[in-house]
């Protein structure tokens, strides 16, 4: 069968990736957080494209924002395409944007150029991919793959405000959270387009990554309380010093990850220190640290002799310890057929392709436990990323959303993998 072919509109990814750039916080640019107004904005114009592009637009209990278009045969499950529209603190403008973007361009083209697929197809803007206020990311696909839980429910921002309550205030019904998970095989396919977020495909000078597997991320809040006191009367010996305590346990889990030789990486990114003062000694500190690697016996390995590690550091010091597990994501291994599909596809567009893992975590992590589940990169300039100078090309950034819309009409008309 003759391989139809999809005409995306250049120009109209790039007013979408500017129009979404546009809601930041002015001080902060480009900073439009889950659960914020901006980000119900940003979401609005996303309902708004996804309506143009002859879309079912609805949103689900996890307030997943979801376009919806029939396919033309019975009883198949639809294809899904998309990623998140969230953005780190002082993020970037295409950091899962892109993916969204070009899933709707993907549909537009399908409405205007009259194309119907077999399979239903859904657009997803999932809920909160990044880190959020509550703690965790990942909050709309991980609800989809039933991996929210009640206690997740129950965590709470600095504001106070419960994850249950951020998610009612965005249009979901977190009493209802279990009617938004889908059963394994809910999705015949899965695809996100992504830009890397590195620096490999640039350095290689080839335009797409093909992603082969995905890291998983455990995270862990920990709250250290010592004894704030005078900095200048209180003895070295009598101190109970929260912040260097929270030192010793940064530095103690960048040793364990330096020494997996390149398998994991680990970073505590986030750190909040009370009262914060120069003449006062830390009397609580609050960290939150994550672990990453596509190995899952590392990951469970590390968490364990971290674990350990805090609570040695903890009880040495004299510091009071709260350890809570915040999530954990386990690695993905992508589908052989989903990445022959992808580079297949990419051949017959005559993009040359390296196969590469993800160090970054996406809503593909949940989603491929219901779905063959794959992801392509675009090349990052300067490998930069979650920062202001994050950027991809326009033309980079439309060939990306190409692969996506041939590879999903080459599954529609094949069926593989
Ligand atoms: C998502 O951007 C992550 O990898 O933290
Ligand atoms: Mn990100
Ligand atoms: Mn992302």
């Amino acid at each position: 069968m003759e391989q139809l072919k999809i005409g995306l509109n250049a120009a109209r990814i790039q007013a979408h990736i500017e129009a979404l750039a546009s809601l930041t916080l002015p001080e902060q640019p480009y900073t439009r957080r889950s659960f914020t107004p901006l980000y119900r904005q940003g979401r609005e114009l996303v309902a708004q494209w996804m309506q143009e592009a002859g879309l079912k637009v609805s949103m689900d209990q996890a307030a997943n924002l979801i376009g919806q278009r029939p396919g033309s045969a019975e009883g198949l499950h639809p294809i899904v395409i998309g990623s998140h529209t969230d953005t780190v603190p002082g993020g970037g403008r295409f950091d899962g944007i892109i993916g969204v973007v070009a899933a709707i361009e993907i549909a537009q083209c399908l409405h205007e150029q009259g194309i119907t697929l077999r399979y239903p197809l859904a657009v997803m803007d999932y809920l909160a991919e990044e880190p959020s206020e509550f703690g965790i990311s990942t909050i709309g696909s991980r609800a989809m793959a039933g991996a929210l839980s009640p206690e997740h429910l129950r965590l709470t921002d600095p504001t106070g405000r419960t994850l249950a309550e951020g998610i009612r205030e965005m249009g979901g019904a977190p009493e209802r959270i279990d009617e938004a998970r889908r059963e394994p095989g809910a999705f015949a396919l899965s695809l996100e387009l992504h830009i890397e977020q590195g620096p490999v495909l640039e350095e290689a000078q080839l335009p797409i990554g093909i992603v082969t597997g995905l890291v998983g991320i455990h995270r862990a809040q920990i709250t250290l309380e010592g004894e704030a006191n005078h900095a200048g009367t209180t003895p070295m010996r009598l101190r109970h010093d929260a912040l260097a305590g929270a030192a010793e346990i940064i530095l103690a889990l960048e040793a364990l990850c330096r020494a997996t030789n390149g398998q994991a990486v680990g970073t505590v990114g986030k750190v909040e220190n009370a009262p914060n003062a120069s003449n006062v000694i830390a009397g609580r500190t609050d960290l939150v640290a994550e672990w990453r690697s596509v190995d899952p016996v590392l990951l469970a390995h590390l968490a364990r002799r971290f674990e350990a590690q805090v609570r040695e550091v903890a009880a040495r010091r004299g510091l009071q310890l709260s350890y809570s597990p915040l999530s954990d994501t386990e690695p993905v291994q992508v589908p052989p057929a989903v990445q022959h599909l992808l580079t297949q596809t990419c051949a017959a567009l005559g993009l040359s392709t390296l196969a590469l893992p993800s160090g970054a975590g996406h809503d593909t992590n949940h989603i491929a436990t219901l779905a063959p589940a794959g992801m392509i990169f675009i090349p990052s300039r300067g490998g930069r990323s979650h920062c202001p100078e994050e950027w991809s090309e326009m033309d980079a950034i439309v060939q990306g959303a190409t692969v996506i819309g041939q590879a999903l009409l080459a599954f529609d008309q094949n069926q593989q993998p």
